[in-house]
């Protein structure tokens, strides 16, 4: 069934400046059952008429009431027993999709009214020969020009009959049986609001018929007054990789590539300047029998005809190229061999064998390829997934483009209709309604890939696209067209422009992703435990204890953010994977490193939890919560101490109360200052992403006043074999006033002085207290939804609040 999810992806298309209010319009939309109508059903029905009319009597135009028939009339399934009907009723109310079920053990009746409307339902329905209404209001992207012949699926159909002028039907169809009569029945009506001012579509089965989604689209244009709604318009790009990559006898000839042509003239009638965007690994040219050599020879004399774009010279794979140069090497030889035959080099688009090396991210790959082709925009089927491929988005790396790229049901071996996997009317399947015209249907863009073997034999890539677009012209008035890469790199994110950000994956949890990553690198190198602060809470105090355990290793520092890697929350997470991953030791067995990696700025931003979870979906966080009223005082003294001029030139007090007018820069201190210290807010996030068992919060009380007790339990945490007592290995240094790692020959190594005074002024204490009041009581609920202990601080604050 068409899912919300699925839906989400037109909404994307609305300009950026109202997309959010789109985002939230389409969680009010609804698609739900009116379930109160349908519990009326059973128990207000309409008296039926006499026993024995048959299901066909049903009376076609809305006009006139139905002569309702209880008890009869339907279609059972197989077994004699009913099947669930199921009624969708889209109007603007809820945020999710409610389906209403007949019981089918129930022996309700057939036919009734809907309580305190005058529409009529029949269910149990077999139905056949569907045609859109063309008189309907709703029609947008759906063309009602044709009958689609044949049965629809399932047994199970309830049609609508209504006299009211609110009801128009959309859908019409036949019941199985009605050979004789051919009377027409509603199977989707639309409820223009007359009769109670509310606007619905109501459909008479379930989203499974390609129809009904077809028309679920315009029902959701129609009801949001356009807000939620596709333009017309659809890009349609069709690769054919591995233009001369194809064993003998399987390649082209000449008539092939003649075919071709005029297959692309004939496409240009509707998509104007439709053109095949062919890639080519020069080292197979002339590499079949001599009849297929003439077919390469014929489509060389063409090459203006076309769009071109390189592959590999070899078609190797470039993840298996560690070695940037030498893969440059091989790029330059496909380099030559174009311009040796006048294939164009400046089109800017590229695509890897294989996928290889876009996703994930081989930095050698789009590194050689903007130095030798000056690539700007690839596609891939690969992110973040290949599948669901509803779900494929694009990116931007290193200023190259990835679009998300499309599949239409060919593949190298899918050579012979008779062959087609699941039969030669699979092929038909999928594209009279079927994954493909769904595909077009709901993406502005879509880059198909193709290959050789598709075009020569039985040429399954014309017959496809040629049929793909007679579908689409006759059910839809969707205008096609199509535009070279790099416009079309342009255009995808100008709709999307969110996707630019990409999202890193863990390649080993994907086996796709894992056979074309790297055999150099290791999914090993990253981090199982991550510490996200929040800042002054005692987090490098904990960061130099977990050190300390045989077990556990942390990352190399970094020189440019403090020591700290903040991958997650900066700028640097754009870099990609192989620049984190070189922060931690290549692994020395990859079953005991455990590698863990503090970054204070983690716990309190937008994006960190999220792209963390991508990344390091099993890890395990750790936070070290401390009373906030202390932590934002211990933040100012700290911003204080290294000269921050606005926390010099103000107070505490300035700070923490600053209001809307005052100055920018007071007010951005401010909020660094207090807003890490919305501890609730900030663990929902992460919550949202990881699992709660996967999550400690460390009290940073007791961190710093009995530090062995909470390495205890982080040991236990972690699931660490390796105990250590940290009674052993930890002393208090009175001098300093800390916990301090015990070195050989008795001495200490401690962090840094403490910053001085500790407490903020009563009155800045009193303001921050009633502050954080909402927050603590949120975080105190959260916490005991976790199954954590409250820390000490935290009970305490509780208690006052009493
Ligand atoms: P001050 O620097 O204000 O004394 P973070 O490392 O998260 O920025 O937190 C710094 C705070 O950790 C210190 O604040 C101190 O109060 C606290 N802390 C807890 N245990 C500590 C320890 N063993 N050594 C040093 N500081 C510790």
């Amino acid at each position: 069934m068409l899912s919300v999810l699925r839906l989400r992806r037109l909404v994307r298309q609305v300009p950026l400046q109202t997309s959010f209010i789109f985002l939230f319009l389409l969680c009010i939309l609804s698609v739900f059952l009116s379930s109160y109508f349908l519990y009326a059903v059973k128990r207000k029905l309409e008296p039926s008429l006499a026993a024995g009319r048959s299901a066909d009597d049903l009376y076609v135009t809305p006009s006139r009431p139905l002569p309702f028939l209880s008890g009869v009339g339907g279609t059972l399934s197989s077994d004699g027993s009913r099947t669930d009907p199921v009624v969708l009723v889209l109007t603007w109310k809820k945020c999710n999709i409610v389906k209403y079920y007949y019981d089918a053990n129930e022996k309700s009746l057939l036919s009734a009214q809907l309580k305190g409307f005058p529409l009529f339902l029949h269910s149990n329905l077999g139905l056949k020969d569907c045609t859109v209404n063309p008189k309907s209001p709703l029609l947008h992207v759906t063309r009602a020009r044709q009958v689609f012949s044949g049965p629809l699926p399932g047994d199970d159909w309830t049609v609508f009959q209504s006299n009211h002028s609110t009801y128009e039907p959309v859908l019409l169809a036949k019941t199985r049986s009605a050979e004789s009569t051919g009377l027409m029945h509603t199977s989707v009506v639309q409820d223009l609001g007359l009769h109670d001012g509310i606007q619905r579509v109501l459909f008479g089965h379930n989203l499974s018929f390609w129809l009904h989604k077809l028309v679920f689209v315009d029902a959701l244009s129609f009801l949001t007054a356009k807000r939620l709604s596709l333009s017309l318009e659809r890009f349609i790009l069709v690769d054919i990789d591995d233009i001369f990559v194809g064993k003998e006898g399987t390649r082209m000839k000449v008539a092939d590539v003649k075919a071709l042509v005029e297959t692309q003239n004939e496409l240009r009638r509707s998509i104007p300047d439709f053109t095949f965007n062919l890639g080519f690994s020069g080292k197979f040219f002339h590499a079949g029998t001599d009849e297929e050599d003439r077919g390469d020879d014929l489509l060389l004399s063409y090459v203006d005809e076309f769009w071109w774009f390189p592959h590999m010279w070899s078609h190797m794979q470039p993840h298996r190229f560690h070695n940037q140069s030498v893969l440059a090497e091989q790029m330059m030889l496909n380099r030559r061999f174009a311009e040796d035959h006048s294939i164009p080099t400046h089109l800017g688009y590229a695509v890897a064998p294989h996928h290889s090396g876009v996703y994930p991210v081989h930095i050698q790959l789009y590194e050689a390829w903007k130095r030798v082709w000056d690539i700007r925009v690839t596609s891939t089927e690969e992110y973040p997934h290949l599948k669901p491929a509803r779900f494929r988005r694009g990116f931007i790396h290193r200023g190259i483009r990835v679009l998300p790229r499309q599949t239409c049901g060919l593949f190298t071996h899918t050579i012979f209709h008779k062959d087609y996997p699941g039969g030669p009317q699979e092929l038909e399947r999928i594209i009279d309604g079927g994954e493909l015209f769904l595909t077009v249907l709901l993406n502005p863009i879509s880059i198909f890939m193709t290959h050789l073997s598709n075009y020569g034999n039985d040429r399954l890539g014309l017959f496809t696209f040629k049929r793909l677009l007679n579908f689409l012209l006759t059910w839809t008035h969707l205008k096609l067209q199509t535009l070279p890469p790099l416009q079309l790199g342009n255009k995808y994110f100008q709709l999307f422009p969110s996707d630019a950000e990409p999202l890193w994956q863990d390649p080993c949890e994907d086996k796709r992703h894992k056979d074309i990553w790297s055999k150099e690198k290791t999914c090993d190198r990253f981090p199982k435990l991550l510490l996200i602060g929040p800042q002054k809470t005692g987090a490098m105090a904990l960061y130099l204890f977990l050190g300390m355990h045989p077990d556990l290793s942390s990352n190399y520092p970094s020189k440019e953010t403090f020591e700290e890697i903040q991958f997650f929350s900066s700028h640097s997470y754009h870099r990609g994977i192989d620049w984190y991953m070189e922060y931690f030791p290549l692994p020395s067995n990859s079953s005991s490193d455990y590698y863990f990696e503090k970054s204070a700025s983690y716990f309190d931003s937008d994006v960190a939890a999220a792209r963390a979870a991508a990344l390091l979906p099993r890890a395990r966080i750790i936070t070290v919560l401390s009373d906030p009223v202390e932590r934002a005082f211990a933040w100012y003294q700290h911003q204080r101490a290294h000269a921050d001029p606005v926390a010099l030139k103000y107070s505490f007090h300035d700070v923490i109360t600053a209001s809307h007018n005052a100055p920018v820069k007071l007010q951005v201190l401010q909020k660094r200052c207090l807003a890490p210290g919305w501890y609730a807010t900030h663990l929902s996030r992460w919550l949202e992403h990881y699992h709660h068992d996967q999550i400690l919060v460390v009290d940073g009380q007791t961190l710093k006043t009995d530090p062995a007790s909470v390495m205890e339990k982080i040991q236990t945490f972690l699931g660490l074999e390796n105990q250590v007592d940290y009674h052993k290995t930890l002393a208090f240094d009175p001098k300093k006033g800390f916990w301090c790692q015990l070195l050989d020959g008795g001495k200490t190594k401690c962090l840094g002085k403490s910053k001085g005074q500790r407490y903020p002024d009563k009155q800045s204490q009193v303001f921050l207290r009633n502050y954080y009041r909402d927050g603590n009581i949120q975080l105190s609920k959260l916490l005991y939804k976790m199954g954590q202990v409250l820390p000490g601080w935290l009970r305490e604050d509780l208690l006052n609040i009493r």
